[in-house]
């Protein structure tokens, strides 16, 4: 069956074509029904299914004969270490420390914070967490203690596994001083904190806090899987919003099996024993869906990658790492590609490596620009998709189904809306739009299984943020058009989120830290265009009247701060001092004009801007530091 017969016997029939794709998981007990609408327009899956997670990525695999294939492949070019982990192994090492966890009293329903880099312990730990039914929240590593603490104070973990240290190329990130600070820092103080020493950086425990991964597990009883029931919240999963509150999206657990199971072959073309490679971080969603959960369901072998693109040591890593594990599909960031191109123009790393397993390159995170999308088809002679979701969605709104049917690629557009999602392009008054018009994308509800019920204890922000603005619609937050042929093209964000080197950031979140230095009156922060991070944050500094601080001095201990409150994955490097910012006569910042000008964008003039002189007072700030200026 093709496509268009899918997506056409989904919508005739969408809790019977959920129901079928059920039958993939082993339930404890199976459900009796797909859709729960009893609090309609909150929706559930497979309510009353009572299953468990690391049964299904684990345990299932081992007693269907496969205990020996591997499951875990750690390629760590940064520590100069390789180390596979069979699914035996796995499943002995995550009862263990599921174990130890429920020795220390860890139950269904609490929670617990990981904050590590890219080793397999953190996937062990979300598993172990998955085995007791426990809620994880795992925190990327490039995050501060601050942001680390306001997560720490959303979700109250009973406890929060770290990691000692993790490594990046140009230095070593402290997780431990991190992570005290972290705790300092927050109102909430979790029972205790199991640490894995790493031997590149061994970590001071904190007494009667503070335990260490391997002691603690030491003479426990292995934990079994515990069941816990369809809606039972698998994690949450913080990500940014309009403010500086970021969003804890909730992960339900019986959804998430069932649709990460489906796509998996469906969308990534992949199965029992084939390698597959998200080259994300356990903090992302892809982390959660393509590095963890989905291929690990799906009785993959998954390769856990600690380094970069470029630099880990060349532009050939990926290549090397394609070739010598055999992974057959593959999953990148736009960015990563632009860096690697950036180093490697014609491509000649690639011919050094054998790549004749991979199948399928996969792209998402951000905008795909034709320039990568050519380059990686000319070079590595599969296809090239592009496919578009969310950390609310957790897999593909829109994609190209590599194994259902290759549709024609239109460069430029993640192709058409997967089975579960009818997605819609609506006016302001939320009236849907012919081909080609552009507006809000939307989707209709019910989502499909796997997408966010609810956020984490904020049902009410969750109606407004998605719910309220478009009624019977999930509003995406993206806008764009849909094309005759159906297919999809996203062109920005309707808000401040701004997404730079697949990362998603709040610029909100970023103007909230400025206005906290002494010395600013007010500010804002844009996402400028970026040729090799799509976008780079931006910021616009008032000083506070009679302030006769340096400017230069000023923006330097902004950037600073921006690193101690947000930290590094903020990648705010650049801000100017300007006296005043162009807003409309109601006081609106006009962002969007600003955007423009520092990309040599043609605008038109905003009717209701207050004084339009503004606007060549920020061009010539934003020419200091190279922006704003053609050429
Ligand atoms: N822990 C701590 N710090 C981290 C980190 C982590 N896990 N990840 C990134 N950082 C830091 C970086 O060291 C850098 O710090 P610096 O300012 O001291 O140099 C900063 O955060 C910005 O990082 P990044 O945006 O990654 O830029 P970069 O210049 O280090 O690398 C690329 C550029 C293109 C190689 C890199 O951005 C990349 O690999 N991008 C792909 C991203 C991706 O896969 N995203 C997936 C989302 S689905
Ligand atoms: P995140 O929740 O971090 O995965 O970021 C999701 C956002 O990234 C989306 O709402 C889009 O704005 C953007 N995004 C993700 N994938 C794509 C894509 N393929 N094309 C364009 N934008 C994308």
């Amino acid at each position: 069956m093709g496509y268009a017969d899918i997506y056409g016997g989904w919508k005739a029939d969408p809790e019977g074509y959920w129901m079928q794709a059920a039958g993939a998981i082993d339930w404890v007990k199976a459900p009796s029904r797909a859709l729960n609408a009893d609090r309609a327009p909150l929706y559930e899956w497979f309510t009353d299914a009572e299953v468990n997670t690391c049964w299904n990525a684990v345990d299932r695999h081992v007693l269907a004969g496969r205990g020996k294939q591997p499951a875990i492949i750690h390629d760590s070019p940064v520590t100069g270490t390789k180390h596979v982990i069979t699914y035996g192994e796995l499943q002995t090492r995550v009862a263990s420390l599921a174990g130890a966890l429920r020795a220390k009293g860890v139950e269904k329903g609490d929670r617990v914070i990981i904050y590590m880099p890219m080793v397999p312990e953190a996937l062990e730990a979300m598993l172990a967490c998955a085995r007791l039914g426990a809620i994880h929240s795992v925190v990327f590593g490039g995050f501060a203690a601050n942001e680390l603490a306001v997560r720490i104070d959303d979700c109250k973990p009973k406890a929060i596994i770290a990691a000692s240290c993790g490594i990046e190329p140009n230095r070593v990130v402290h997780y431990k001083p991190l992570l005290d600070g972290a705790i300092d820092l927050a109102g909430h103080k979790p029972d205790f904190c199991v640490i894995f020493q790493r031997e590149q950086e061994v970590a001071r425990l904190v007494e009667g806090r503070d335990v260490d991964w391997h002691a603690f597990q030491f003479g426990v009883t292995p934990a079994e899987c515990v069941p816990v029931a369809g809606n039972h919240p698998a994690y949450i999963l913080y990500t940014s919003g309009t403010t500086g509150a970021p969003k804890g999206v909730v992960r339900p657990t019986a959804g998430h099996l069932v649709a990460l199971n489906w796509s998996m072959r469906a969308v990534y073309n992949v199965g029992v024993g084939d390698v597959f490679w998200a080259a994300s971080d356990v903090g992302w969603v892809v982390g959660h869906s393509y590095i963890c959960y989905g291929p690990l369901i799906a009785g993959c072998t998954t390769i856990v990658f600690e380094g970069k693109p470029v630099g880990t040591p060349d532009a050939g890593t990926f290549w090397r790492v394609i070739a010598e594990h055999k992974v057959r599909s593959f999953f990148t960031a736009p960015t990563a590609l632009r860096a690697i191109k950036r180093d490697d123009p014609n491509g000649e790393l690639i011919r050094d490596y054998d790549l004749s397993n991979l199948q399928a390159l996969f792209l998402a995170g951000e905008r795909a620009d034709p320039d990568t999308i050519h380059w990686a088809a000319r070079h590595l002679n599969v296809p090239v998709i592009d496919h578009w979701w969310q950390t609310e969605t957790g897999w593909a709104i829109a994609a190209n189904p590599m194994g259902i049917e290759h549709l024609p690629v239109k460069v430029g557009s993640p192709s058409v809306a997967m089975p579960g999602y009818d997605v819609q392009v609506l006016d302001e008054g939320g009236h849907p739009v012919g081909p080609g018009t552009l507006g809000a994308i939307a989707v209709k509800l019910p989502l499909p299984p796997g997408t966010l019920p609810t956020l984490w204890n904020a049902e009410e922000r969750f109606r407004k943020s998605y719910l309220s603005h478009f009624p019977g619609y999930y509003e995406t937050g993206d806008a764009g058009y849909i094309d005759e042929d159906g297919y999809l093209y996203i062109m920005a964000r309707t808000d401040d989120v701004i997404n730079v080197a697949g990362h998603r950031l709040s610029t909100g979140a970023m103007e909230e830290v400025l206005a906290g230095h002494r010395d600013v009156a007010e500010c804002a922060v844009i996402g400028v265009t970026d040729a090799l991070k799509g976008q780079s944050p931006v910021g616009f500094l008032c000083l506070n009247k009679g302030s006769n601080r340096e400017p230069a001095e000023v923006v330097k201990e902004c950037v600073t701060l921006m690193r101690e409150k947000i930290g590094p994955v903020a990648d705010f490097k650049r801000a100017v001092v300007v006296d005043r910012l162009p807003k409309t006569r109601s006081g609106k910042i006009l962002r969007g004009t600003m955007v423009k000008i520092a990309d040599c964008e043609e605008f038109k003039m905003p009717a209701t801007i207050d004084d339009p002189a503004i606007l060549e007072e920020i061009r010539e700030a934003l020419k200091t530091i190279g922006l704003a200026a053609k050429g």
